[in-house]
């Protein structure tokens, strides 16, 4: 009888999660492993279990697909992590609930991809006994002991996109375009897609802006006769002696976001200069993965699948110079990877004229 391993995607689903999946699946059936692919996260693990078998048929075609096949979710029962720094434990009902599903289903291990709550859900589990694999999983690129996530660049590419649309009508009405960009409480999206797509001004957590250095920076571009400019601004940035932007999910929960509509109220007031925002949301979660996505996505999923055949549990699956390792997932979560202040990206962008806001 063949050897049976689980898999689920948990938390914001993001593009190059079907990469892992189909990466996962051909090498552990090359392994001789049979997969089962656990429904919405680890709530399918719950009650009778809702799964299906990922077979190489049912996993074919769906590496340019983005979302994930096998459905996530950033609620439930397992929530092990509320927001960054806070912790809680996931109830023993609901660990023991997911050990009998994995006995009754004869499954020898579970490969959780997810972002830093659901791996530290997933270390919980290990910690209680169920042989756990870790494929980290976020578009925000912001988890310890993996120097990239897939994802990423799909979002990058987006936000890019959108700054190369922006740019057109800005420059027509001579505007400036202010774009809220996701990332919580980094500013890889912002960063990056901003360098990407030609922003002016890229604001990040990392570096508290002064309104009136940002407005400072337009005035400038006018006396140099750039008419119109490209504001970046990460959901997570906040201003001199100002707070985050949150705003209510339901149920008492809070999500980051609001900051764009507040940094393009202060530059129209400061400058005089028509402002509008776009919040880009969830379209930089959307859609098709970029190639560097799908490659990435895949050598996860095959990572993910040998780490299984290797018994090396409560390992996740880690990007280091441009080679795929693995670290103990405990090493992994809670702390954030946040972009260096004085490191070579941002110093890039001041290079070329982006300012900071400081
Ligand atoms: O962590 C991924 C992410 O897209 C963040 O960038 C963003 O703050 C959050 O998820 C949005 O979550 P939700 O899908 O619950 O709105």
């Amino acid at each position: 009888m063949n050897k049976r391993l689980g898999v689920l995607t948990s938390g914001g689903d993001c593009p190059g999660l079907n990469a892992v999946l189909r990466g996962l699946v051909r090498t552990a059936t090359n392994l001789e492993w049979e997969v089962i692919g656990f429904h919405d996260g680890f709530e399918g693990l719950l009650g009778d279990g809702r799964w299906e078998a990922l077979t190489m048929q049912r996993t074919s075609g769906i590496m340019q697909l983005g979302g994930t096949i096998i459905g996530t979710t950033n609620k439930g029962h397992f929530i092990a992590k509320v927001d960054a720094g806070s912790r809680t434990h996931v109830p023993r009902a609901a660990i023991e609930e997911a050990r009998a599903t994995l006995y009754r289903l004869r499954i020898d291990a579970l490969v959780v991809v997810g972002g830093d709550g659901s791996l530290t859900t997933a270390q919980q589990l290990f910690e209680a006994g169920i042989p756990t694999i870790g494929v980290p999983k976020t578009i925000d690129n912001d988890l310890e002991s993996t120097s990239m996530t897939f994802g990423f660049d799909s979002a990058v590419a987006c936000v890019a996109d959108s700054l190369d649309r922006l740019h057109t009508t800005a420059s027509s009405h001579k505007r400036v375009m202010v774009i809220e960009v996701m990332g919580r409480h980094a500013g890889w999206i912002a960063l990056y897609g901003g360098l990407a797509g030609g922003a002016d001004i890229i604001l990040i957590p990392e570096i508290t802006f002064d309104c009136e250095k940002v407005a400072q920076a337009i005035r400038d571009r006018e006396t140099m006769g750039c008419l119109s400019s490209l504001v970046v601004v990460a959901e997570g940035a906040k201003a001199r002696n100002g707070k985050e932007f949150t705003q209510e999910k339901g149920s008492g929960e809070y999500k980051l976001g609001g900051i764009g509509e507040f940094v393009a109220r202060e530059i129209a007031r400061r400058t005089g200069k028509e402002t509008r925002t776009c919040v880009l949301g969830h379209l930089q979660r959307g859609g098709a993965p970029t190639t560097m996505d799908r490659i990435l996505g895949t050598r996860f999923g095959v990572k993910a699948a040998e780490l299984v055949n290797e018994r090396r549990f409560g390992q996740m699956v880690s990007y280091q110079n441009e080679e795929v390792h693995s670290v103990p997932i405990s090493q992994a979560v809670h702390r954030l990877r946040l972009v260096p202040p004085r490191g070579q990206m941002v110093a890039t962008a001041r290079a070329v004229g982006i300012s900071f806001g400081d």
